[in-house]
């Protein structure tokens, strides 16, 4: 019988055990959301990142920079950022307007307010098996899916399709410091299908609808669909033909519902993280 993990559910827990701890905060959390330009489902993305810190009691701000905004002002307000005090995590919502330099800005947050886990200091800390700041918000979304249902990728084949900064490979490194078999799959690689079907685990992180079809997983295998897509009606949907592919495999995540919520809880719990290691309380 296939299992639906459930994002909801998961997030839910891990949201209401936050909660409480903030509860007990005398200096609440605070997150800085800087968005550059227009795009509207980076606004919308933001939108849901400060409802869910506000239900939550950590003070977050949104600061909107205009498109047309200079790398060096976007610095700057980093900077600024940095210096405050009050501020205990920083996140630079991407993809940013073309004439600005994405790793000069990433580069510029300080690594210890790095809520994304985007900077080279903590991404360095995860390729050598050390720890970060804190981890990347998906890729720790995942994992703390793959741990509530039990399932252990100790001594697994893992295959993850997509090398992104956000996702890909980040959390083939994570899987990896777990004892995993990992391999990366992407838009060069050749027979995708036959290193699919050899996956007992297989995370999709492309952004194709239905990229991920039955023929290509293995019978009881554990699939987990990155993908946010709209599908020709405009629905939201993954990476993965999530009606067929569910009736062969053990455990799926659905879209929406699945690894979505876990990201943004992921980064509350970061938020929180962040200002617990800012305060000096463990
Ligand atoms: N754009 C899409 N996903 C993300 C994310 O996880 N963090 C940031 N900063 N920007 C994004």
């Amino acid at each position: 019988m296939t299992k639906i993990i459930d994002g909801k559910l998961v997030s839910q827990k891990i949201l209401e055990n936050i909660a409480d701890e903030i509860l007990f905060l005398e200096k609440k959390p605070s997150l800085a959301v800087i968005i550059v330009g227009e795009d509207p489902a980076s606004k919308i993305y933001v939108n849901l990142k400060k409802k869910k810190a506000t239900e939550l009691g950590i003070n977050s701000t949104v600061i909107e920079m205009h498109e047309t905004t200079t790398e060096e002002s976007l610095l700057n307000k980093i900077e600024e950022l940095n210096n405050d005090e009050k501020t205990n995590a920083i996140l630079v919502q991407l993809p940013l307007p073309k004439h600005i330099n994405t790793t000069a800005v990433i580069e510029k947050i300080n690594p210890k307010k790095d809520v994304d886990c985007f900077h080279p200091y903590n991404v360095g800390k995860i390729a050598t098996n050390n720890k970060p700041y804190v981890y990347p918000c998906t890729p720790k979304g995942i994992l703390s899916l793959l741990e509530y249902y039990d399932i252990n990728p100790e001594g697994k084949k893992v295959v993850i399709i997509g090398r992104s900064n956000i996702v890909g490979r980040p959390i083939a490194l994570m899987l990896l410091n777990k004892n995993a078999t990992v391999t990366i799959c992407h838009s060069k690689t050749k027979n995708l299908e036959e290193i699919t079907q050899t996956a007992d685990i297989l995370i999709a992180a492309v952004g194709k609808t239905k990229l991920v079809t039955e023929n290509m997983v293995k019978t009881g295998a554990v699939v987990i669909d990155v993908g946010m897509n709209r599908d020709e009606n405009g629905k939201l949907c993954g990476d993965v033909d999530f009606s067929n592919v569910k009736e062969k495999v053990s455990f799926i995540t659905p879209v929406p519902g699945g690894v979505g919520p876990m990201t943004i809880c992921t980064l509350m719990h970061n938020t929180l993280e962040l200002a617990k290691q800012q305060n000096a309380i463990n």
